[in-house]
């Protein structure tokens, strides 16, 4: 795994420090962004969050990642600052900005601050939500680990059960992902009632000694990856037939072929589970293909990758 300057592994190589953020309605200075201490995300993680990768300057699958963002802020309650047709224009200008080639965009929205802390939401005629995006350079198209693919462990799953959320409320991601790290590990997949969840950051899926592509079908249990529906539509392309179903570690350590799926690592090879080699312990054939034929994609400027919902 790549290493920064602490020494710290890391799983995606991030390069520049964001310059800028827009909030609410304003570019300024990464140094000159202020959101009050009151803060709901802040105070209560009452907030929700999007990640869209930037390949050669182009948003990929912009149009789920913004449905998804739309849908989180209707689950959970808040009317975002600004409009969110406008969206599009607003992180096109931010990638110019920041002459973003590759990387990402950050959106974040949360219930904003209000004088009280209290656990109700607050009145909205005095509390404006906060709305946040910036975006930070990184290696994705030529990302070292897909070459030679991951590991990754199976923890238990100890978050709450509206996964479907894209809520900023992860910290049993943070210290999954912390174990996985610390395990030499790039993920860490979930675990209840003895089958895969999802990762911590990324929808699990494993291909079958007899060619079957396997992940969890949709519920509240996991987060509709965008990612996911792209697999589907370059699965079909491939002849490749998709299960839908939960399944065990037991299940992936045997898998022919495995990988995770994210806006960020893309379609990652995994190699290893908990320790068991996967296949030859190289990535396989169909999980490159998949990945490269998501980069082909991805690259040709046509950001409707993904299966519409
Ligand atoms: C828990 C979880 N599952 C799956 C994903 C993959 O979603 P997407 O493909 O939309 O990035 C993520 C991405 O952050 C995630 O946090």
């Amino acid at each position: 795994m790549s290493q920064n300057t602490s020494g710290i592994p890391r799983n995606i190589a991030m390069t520049s420090i964001p310059s800028l953020a827009f909030l609410n309605g304003q570019f300024l200075p990464m140094a000159e962004a202020r959101i009050s201490v009151l803060d709901r995300g802040f105070l209560f993680a009452d907030g929700i969050y999007e990640v869209v990768a930037v390949v050669r300057g182009v948003l990929v699958d912009c149009p789920g990642h913004l449905a998804r963002l739309q849908r989180s802020l209707r689950e959970i309650r808040i009317t975002p600052p600004i409009s969110l047709d406008e969206l599009p224009t607003l992180m096109r200008e931010l990638i110019a900005r920041e002459q973003l080639d590759e990387g990402l965009v950050y959106l974040q929205c949360t219930r904003g601050a209000h004088p009280q802390r209290a656990f109700h939401f607050p009145d909205p005629a005095q509390t404006t939500p906060t709305f946040v995006m910036f975006a930070q350079r990184g290696q994705l198209l030529h990302n070292p680990l897909a070459e030679t693919g991951v590991k990754v462990i199976t923890l238990p799953d100890i978050r709450w059960r509206r996964r479907d959320i894209k809520s900023t409320a992860l910290l049993a991601s943070v210290l999954g992902k912390q174990a996985a790290t610390e395990a030499g590990a790039f993920e860490a997949w979930m675990v209840e009632d003895g089958y895969v969840t999802e990762g911590t950051s990324s929808t699990a899926c494993i291909i079958t000694a007899d060619d079957v592509l396997i992940t969890r079908p949709l519920s509240q249990d996991v987060l509709d990856s965008i990612t996911r529906r792209a697999v589907f539509r370059l699965a079909r392309e491939a002849g490749l037939p998709v299960s839908q179903r939960a399944f065990t570690p037991q299940e992936a350590y045997a898998a022919r072929e495995a990988f995770t799926a994210s806006a960020t690592a893309l379609i990652m090879p995994i190699v290893d589970i908990d320790g068991h080699r996967i296949g030859d312990g190289t990535p396989g054939p169909r999980t490159r293909w998949l990945r490269q034929r998501y980069l082909q994609l991805a690259c040709s400027e046509n950001p409707e990758i993904a299966e519409p919902s």
